[in-house]
Order: structure tokens, then C-alpha cells, then sequence
């Protein structure tokens, strides 16, 4: 059965049970009011008798009798009959009203009642209450209750079918959709998206989806972005490793001076291949250690000072080939608590994008300032340059694996890079249980700061 007709029938089912309960219920109640009232009007007619036989016996009149018996019999219904036995001395005189219906209900009871002034005159009435009678007003009302809460029941079972077909509807037809899209992201189309907007069960759900979809596009450009950077950094170096060694054979075969000179240069150019080769299997090995959480950086207190200074110089050949200037602001000693050669990785990859995102004649400058927060001191160190920038789409996956800008590669000089080096930062940083942020916009420069622990 779908999910659908199962709602519908338990709806159903749990209106017409609670229904019947009431019904039940209201039954019992008005049925004891009834049986209440029943008794009250027995009581009434038979003080009403006992009444009439007194005033009877004190004015002697036992024809007053008779027709007060007749006028009691219009006002009660429920008397069937009644016979009198008047008894004076020993003698009696009857007296009969009416006869008991054939097949009636009928009860009987009795009314003894002596005269007050002479003892042996008395007069004694047996009468019949009919119980069908007496009783009609109460199955009166209570047919008119049960035709009144069939009413009720089957308006109620129809707005109820109503709302349960359309509660069905809203649930299913999400689910549905749901269906819809798990197919397609099992048929590759990942990153589908639906919309859907409660704050529900149904919408909770809709957003896992989603966000469901959104990561498995996300980890599957991963996957395409590390392929292809792989093939490409593996394969170039190789492959320009492999074409200088023949070079560099011929150069020593021929034995005369310039050639040892240009097969020096060759051997140059395939150590700096090899040193990108190695950078990048570093950086992969890097990458598989933060995602198997083995990623660990030893925290001592150290200088950071030092560090900056060793990293600015370090890069300042390169920078200024490039007809770039870095500028190091944090002077003298910074300390912090941290993993000296994992923050160093940290700036070389700062200032190396800096670099490679910088045209000629831009600045570069590192600086540091400490500020109070959480209860503690952290080191606010901020990497920033006068180079390209980036938009909102750029910024927004940065710190994200193999992702790289849209036009990362444009006016960039030397190797492209495999987008991997500011998602090792954002790691090293998480260790040292700072933050980093960044900053930039298209021709506006870029800062990333990040933060750490600074030494008490
Ligand atoms: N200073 C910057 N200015 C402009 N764009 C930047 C800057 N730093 C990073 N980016 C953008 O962020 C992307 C990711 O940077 P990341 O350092 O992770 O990778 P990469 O430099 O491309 O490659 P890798 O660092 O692995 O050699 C870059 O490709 C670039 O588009
Ligand atoms: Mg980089």
C-alpha cells in the first residue's frame, strides 16, 4: 500500500474509533440522565395516586376519585390502568380505570392509603405504569443524539479524508522528488539541487539532500581536479627531466668547454624540475595526512620573528626578478606557540601565491600584531599584496582541495600550481587551533591573515 492510501486509512480508522468512543460515551450518559428521569416522573404519578386517594377518602367522594384517576391518566401517559378497592367494614367496592395493553411493559404497583378519621375505612389503588411509555421521551432523545453524531461523524470523516488526502499529498509529493533526484545522483548528475522551504521534518531532510548533492559534486570536481593535476605535475617535470639527460649526454660527448657550461644549465633546470616534483608529492602526502587526521604539528613555544625574516629573505631573489618588493613589518620578537616548521610552510605558501599572483612593480608585505581574545593573546599575522585579487566565487572555495581560480594560470610565471596550498594552510592553521581568513577583490590585492596562540 503507498504511504498515501496508508495515511488516508489510519486517519480514517482513528476518526471513526474516537468517534464511536464519543458516541458510546454519550450514550451511557444520556441513558442514565434517561433512567434518572424515568424514575423521578414513576415517583411523581405514584405520590399523584396516593394524593388523589386521600382528598378521595376525606371528602368521601369516590367519584372524584375516578375522575381525578382519568385526569392523571391524560397528564401521564404512562398509566395504563388502575384498580381500586374502596373497603368500609369489612365490605369492599371496586372500582376499575382502563385495561393493561396486550403486550405492554407494564408494572405494576400499589397504593395503600386508610382514612384519617375512620380506622377501618381505607382505599387501596393498584396501577400499571407502562414502561414503554414512560421511557419514550428518553429514546426520543436519545435517537435524536445518535442521528446528530452520525452527522457530526461523517462531516468530520470528511474533513478528515480531505486533510489526510492532501497531508498525503504534501508528504509524497516531496518524497517523490527526493526519489527523483536520488536516481539522478545515482545516474551521475550530482550537484541537483530541490527546492523546498519548511522548517519541517520534510524540509530538514530536503536540506541533507542538498547538501548531500552539493558534496558529492563538490569531492567529484575534486577528484577530476586531482587527476588532472597529477597527470599534469607529474608528467612535465618528467618529461622535461627526460629530454635534458640526451641533451646533456651530447653536450659532455662533444668535450669542449661551452658545452660542460650549457649541460650545467641543463642539470640546473632538472634539479628545479625535481624540486617540483618533490614539492608536489610533499604537498599530496600532506594532503593525505589531513585526511586521515594524521596531520600533527608539535606546539612549543618559538620566535616567529626569525621565521618571517628567513621566509621574506628566502624569496626576495625570486620577488625581485619578478620586479616585486616584500616588505617584512613584524621586526623583532613574536612569540608563539607553535610547530616552527609547519608555520614556515604556512608563509612560503602565503607569500609564494603572493608572488606567482603579482605583476610587476606590486608590493608584498608580511605584518603581525597581537590582540586579546578568548581569554588569551594570538599573533594576527596578515600575508597581503597589491597583486590580481579575486571575486566572491574564487574566495569562496579557496581553502577547498585542487581548487584553484578560474584564471589562475593567466600572466603566471614558472609552474601553475595544483590548488593544494591553501588547504594544507588552513589544516596547519586548524592544528594550532587558529583561524585564517582572506580578504581580496579583482585588481584590489589580497590579504590572508591567519592566526596563532601567542606565547605568555
Ligand atoms: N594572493 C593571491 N592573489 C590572487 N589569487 C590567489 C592568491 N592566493 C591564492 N589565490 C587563488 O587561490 C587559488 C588556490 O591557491 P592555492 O595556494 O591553494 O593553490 P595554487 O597556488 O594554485 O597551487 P599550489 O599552492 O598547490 O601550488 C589559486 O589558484 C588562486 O586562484
Ligand atoms: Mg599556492
Amino acid at each position: 500500500m503507498t504511504i498515501r492510501g496508508k495515511l488516508i486509512v489510519q486517519t480514517v480508522a482513528l476518526q471513526v474509533v474516537s468517534l464511536l468512543l464519543l458516541s458510546y460515551g454519550s450514550i451511557l450518559v444520556e441513558r442514565q440522565l434517561g433512567e434518572r428521569q424515568a424514575l423521578r416522573a414513576g415517583g411523581l404519578l405514584k405520590e399523584a395516586v396516593a394524593h388523589a386517594a386521600t382528598d378521595a377518602l376525606i371528602q368521601r367522594d369516590q367519584v372524584q376519585l375516578l375522575s381525578y384517576l382519568n385526569f392523571l391518566k391524560l397528564q401521564y401517559p404512562s398509566l395504563s390502568y388502575a384498580h381500586v378497592v374502596w373497603r368500609k367494614s369489612g365490605k369492599t367496592f371496586l372500582q376499575d380505570l382502563g385495561e393493561p395493553d396486550p403486550g405492554a411493559r407494564v408494572l405494576e404497583d400499589r397504593v395503600l392509603v386508610p382514612d384519617p378519621s375512620e380506622a377501618d375505612r381505607s382505599v387501596e389503588i393498584t396501577f400499571g405504569v407502562d414502561q414503554d411509555v414512560l421511557r419514550a421521551p428518553q429514546r426520543e432523545s436519545e435517537h435524536r443524539m445518535i442521528r446528530v453524531l452520525m452527522l457530526v461523524g461523517a462531516g468530520t470523516a470528511l474533513i478528515g479524508l480531505l486533510l489526510a488526502a492532501l497531508l498525503a499529498a504534501s508528504l509524497t509529493q516531496t518524497l517523490g522528488a527526493l526519489g527523483v533526484m536520488a536516481a539522478q545522483i545515482s545516474e551521475g548528475k550530482l550537484g541537483v539541487r530541490l527546492e523546498w522551504d519548511s522548517e519541517d521534518e520534510i524540509g530538514a531532510l530536503v536540506r541533507v539532500f542538498n547538501a548531500m548533492s552539493e558534496r558529492l559534486a563538490e569531492l567529484d570536481l575534486a577528484k577530476k581536479n586531482f587527476v588532472s593535476s597529477v597527470t599534469h605535475e607529474l608528467r612535465s617535470p618528467l618529461g622535461a627531466v627526460e629530454s635534458f639527460i640526451p641533451l646533456i649526454r651530447e653536450k659532455l660527448a662533444s668535450g669542449d668547454a661551452a658545452a660542460a657550461s650549457s649541460a650545467r644549465d641543463y642539470l640546473d633546470r632538472i634539479q628545479a624540475n625535481v624540486q617540483r616534483l618533490n614539492r608536489f608529492i610533499t604537498d599530496l602526502l600532506d594532503v593525505a595526512k589531513i585526511e586521515q587526521g594524521k596531520m600533527e604539528c608539535v606546539l612549543r613555544p618559538v620566535d616567529f620573528g626569525p621565521i618571517v625574516a628567513e621566509v621574506a629573505q628566502f624569496f626576495e631573489p625570486k620577488a625581485r626578478q619578478q620586479g616585486l618588493k616584500i616588505e617584512n613589518m613584524i621586526q623583532g620578537a613574536a612569540p608563539v606557540v607553535a610547530d616552527p616548521e609547519r608555520v614556515r610552510q604556512v608563509l612560503v605558501n602565503l607569500v609564494a601565491n603572493a608572488i606567482k599572483f603579482t605583476p610587476a612593480s606590486g608590493r608584498i608585505w608580511i605584518s603581525g600584531e597581537q590582540v586579546r581574545e578568548s581569554g588569551r593573546r594570538w599573533l594576527y599575522v596578515t600575508v597581503g599584496d597589491s597583486g590580481r585579487g579575486m571575486d566572491g566565487a574564487d574566495l569562496a572555495r579557496l581553502f577547498k582541495p585542487f581548487s584553484q581560480g578560474r584564471n589562475a594560470a593567466d600572466g603566471v610565471v614558472g609552474p601553475k600550481g595544483t590548488g593544494l596550498g591553501l588547504y594544507i594552510v588552513k589544516s596547519i592553521i586548524d592544528q594550532h587551533g587558529g583561524r585564517v581568513d582572506a580578504a581580496s577583490a579583482p585588481g584590489q590585492g589580497t590579504r590572508i591573515t591567519f592566526t596563532l596562540p601567542a606565547a605568555e
